[in-house]
This record gives C-alpha cells, sequence and structure tokens, in this order.
C-alpha cells in the first residue's frame, strides 16, 4: 500500500521529473526550475511513494483564506486506478486551507467521481 509524504527536493526531485517526463509535461525540461516551482510559497507538494518509489505528485497553491487551486496532480501510469490519485488528493485538500479549490482538468472522470463540481475555464499560454 503507498504512503504520502511531504515532497523534499533531495529524495524525491529525481521520482517526480520522471513522472512529469513521461506525461510530457513542461516541468520535466529544468530540474532547477521545477525544484523551486514545488517548493513555491504557499504551496503544498506531496508525493506517494511505493516502497520509497515515487509512484505520484500533488500539488497546491493557495492564498491561505479563500482560494487554492491543485496545479499538479499525476500518478505514474503503472499504478494508476488503484486509488492513489483520490488518496493523494484527499490529503492535499485537508492540508490546503480555503473556500474552493479550482483545477483545469484533463481527467474530467476522475474529478467527477472525486466530487467535484464542473465549471468553464480558461487558461492563456505564455
Ligand atoms: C487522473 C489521475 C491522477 C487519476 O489517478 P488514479 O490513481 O488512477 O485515480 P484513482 O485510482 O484514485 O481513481 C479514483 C476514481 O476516479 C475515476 N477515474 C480514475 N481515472 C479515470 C479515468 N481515466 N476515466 C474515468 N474515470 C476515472 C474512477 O471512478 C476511479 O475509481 P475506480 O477505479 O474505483 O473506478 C491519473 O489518471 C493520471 O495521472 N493521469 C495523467 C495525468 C493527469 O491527467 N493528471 C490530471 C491533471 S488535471
Amino acid at each position: 500500500m503507498c504512503r504520502i509524504a511531504k515532497f523534499a527536493v533531495e529524495q524525491h526531485l529525481p521520482g517526480v521529473m520522471g513522472l512529469f517526463a513521461a506525461e510530457g509535461w513542461s516541468y520535466a525540461s529544468d530540474e532547477q526550475r521545477t525544484s523551486r516551482a514545488l517548493s513555491a510559497p504557499g504551496s503544498l507538494t506531496l508525493v506517494a511513494l511505493e516502497s520509497d518509489e515515487v509512484v505520484g505528485v500533488a500539488q497546491t497553491l493557495g492564498d491561505g483564506e479563500f482560494q487554492a487551486f491543485l496545479t499538479v496532480l499525476i500518478v505514474a501510469e503503472s499504478h494508476r486506478r488503484a486509488g492513489i490519485g483520490r488518496k493523494l488528493l484527499k490529503e492535499a485538500i485537508e492540508g490546503t486551507p480555503g473556500v474552493h479549490l479550482d483545477l483545469i482538468s484533463r481527467a474530467d472522470g476522475f474529478y467527477e467521481a472525486i466530487g467535484f463540481e464542473a465549471m468553464s475555464g480558461f487558461r492563456l499560454r505564455r
């Protein structure tokens, strides 16, 4: 069974970079930037560990009072549909203050199953 831990650069960065690379996310291109992003003020970054192997990562960013965003959620393809995404998200929500948790979805079926309400969203690519 996997356990959830706070992200620590020294132990978890290589595994997390592997998750980003497998999904083709821009985080995969620069370890230093990703390290800074995952440790940003106002953020909570968690990893899912299976015998010390990083099999999932989640990050929330918030103002500490009202608004929070889910900025990262990935579970390794080999470990999907085993409840790890649900567990990571539950712990991320519990550790993140705020009235709302918003996100841009790439996995509608997952968020619907977790109980999120679908709303329209926009993204400016820079
Ligand atoms: C989305 C993601 C994090 C889900 O992780 P996961 O560990 O497989 O999710 P869980 O096993 O906790 O799933 C919980 C429930 O969500 C639903 N669900 C999960 N993946 C789903 C999918 N691809 N399609 C439809 N429903 C899905 C199911 O109801 C599932 O419960 P069940 O397996 O008992 O039927 C994972 O598929 C992933 O990393 N995808 C690639 C990256 C990505 O798109 N991240 C989201 C960015 S917004």
